[in-house]
């Protein structure tokens, strides 16, 4: 199996006056994992469903290794499709949910046999096939649904929230094998998820998506590191925000005046949408990329006094909210680091290097 290539070019879709997808463009390449990322209701389902088929598009081209596949119905367009619910026979045992697709397909009976033989152990299910999908944990139903996507193999894989229905440990542990499928067959992947995490784990590319639109198309580091807007820092991991008035650019740096704290001087590093001088703007700052110091140490630059209100033990990191003139700012850092020492009431020293601190306009 190789995987194919995926084009979507100028996607639309309203529900009556509602644009649900605005202009979607997207290419994956043969083998590429992209997520779709997107608050609930940004239009990840009705993309990947326009894809699958099962969504009529109003404007748009959706191509599979140059082949438009617009006009096609679900079944012609060869594509292995998981659903958040599955969508599982549950009186049929896990051989016959597997060979459905198959058997649609009429493919011969030794061949069924064999191919089911195959993906049932890529998904360590092998011991398992006569068994009915009722007497199935969440995560062996789940390792059904993508050996019945897989099973035909497909150049191309759609997931929409295939792990939505399972508990952390369990997700975790299907997110390692649906990359190691992934990359074992070298099979195509379109995914879905409201959680970024997951995305960033599984992710070649990501696509974050807001009302209808990607906002940002990137690898998972790129988008960490180089958020293109205010509300990307801030859905795709955590960010701190300070309100501030631009003051003047020096090079790649621009000096800042926040809105909390007068006469009050930062700098900072403003991002491709540079903001003219007096303009207001956003200055972001990953709570792992501030450092906390006892109070009395000699105060650098980019620097504020505060008080830790909380501090909350996560296991291999501690999160604290410090109070500050400029609001609760949240500091993460490992668990044996100098940041993890202090406790709830201790006075402290805030500081960051200007090229964390990111400016966007604002939100
Ligand atoms: N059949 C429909 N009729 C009317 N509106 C719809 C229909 N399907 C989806 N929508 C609307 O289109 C928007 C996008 O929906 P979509 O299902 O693509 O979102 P999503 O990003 O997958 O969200 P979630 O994370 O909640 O699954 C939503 O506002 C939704 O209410
Ligand atoms: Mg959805």
């Amino acid at each position: 199996m190789t995987g194919a290539a995926v084009q979507i070019s100028h996607l639309s879709k309203r529900y009556s006056d509602f644009v649900a997808v605005d202009d979607v463009s997207l290419d994956v390449a043969p083998g590429e994992f992209v997520t779709l990322l997107g608050l609930s209701g940004s239009g990840k389902t009705t993309t990947l469903m326009a894809v699958a088929g099962f969504v009529e598009l109003d404007a748009g081209r959706i191509a599979i290794d140059g082949r438009d596949i617009a006009n096609l119905p679900p079944e012609k367009r060869d594509l292995g499709v998981v659903f958040q619910n599955y969508a599982l026979f549950p009186h049929l045992n896990v051989f016959e949910n597997v060979a459905f697709p198959l058997r649609m397909r009429k493919w011969a009976r030794p061949a069924i046999a064999k191919a089911i033989g195959r993906v049932l152990e890529i998904v360590s299910l092998g011991h398992l096939a006569t068994r009915r999908i009722a007497e199935l944990s969440g995560g062996q139903q789940q390792r059904v649904a993508l050996a019945r996507a897989l099973v035909f193999e497909p150049p191309v894989l759609l997931m929409d929230e295939p792990l939505g229905a399972l508990d952390r440990s369990l997700r975790d542990q299907l997110q390692t094998e649906i990359k190691r499928i992934q990359r074992d067959l070298g099979v195509t992947v379109l995914y879905v998820t409201h959680d970024q995490e997951e995305a960033l784990a599984l992710s070649d590319r990501i696509a974050v998506m807001a009302e209808g639109k990607i906002c940002q198309l990137a690898t998972p580091d790129e988008i960490y590191e180089n958020p293109a807007s205010a509300f990307v820092a801030g859905f795709v991991g955590e960010s701190n925000f300070i309100d501030v008035t631009m003051q003047g650019q020096n090079g790649p740096l621009a000096t800042v005046a926040p809105a909390g704290i007068p006469g009050a001087l930062f700098t900072a590093t403003p991002s491709p949408a540079a903001q003219p001088a007096q303009a207001q703007a956003v200055m972001a700052i990953r709570p792992e990329a501030l450092r906390l110091a006892a109070l009395q140490d000699t105060p650098p630059c980019n620097a504020i006094p505060g008080r830790v209100a909380l501090r909350e033990f996560m296991g291999a990191t501690v999160r604290l909210t410090i109070d500050t003139e400029l609001g609760p700012m949240i500091v993460r850092d490992g668990r044996v680091s100098e940041a993890a020492r202090f406790k709830a009431g201790d006075t402290v020293r805030l500081s960051w290097n200007e090229r964390d601190a990111l400016l966007f306009p604002p939100r």
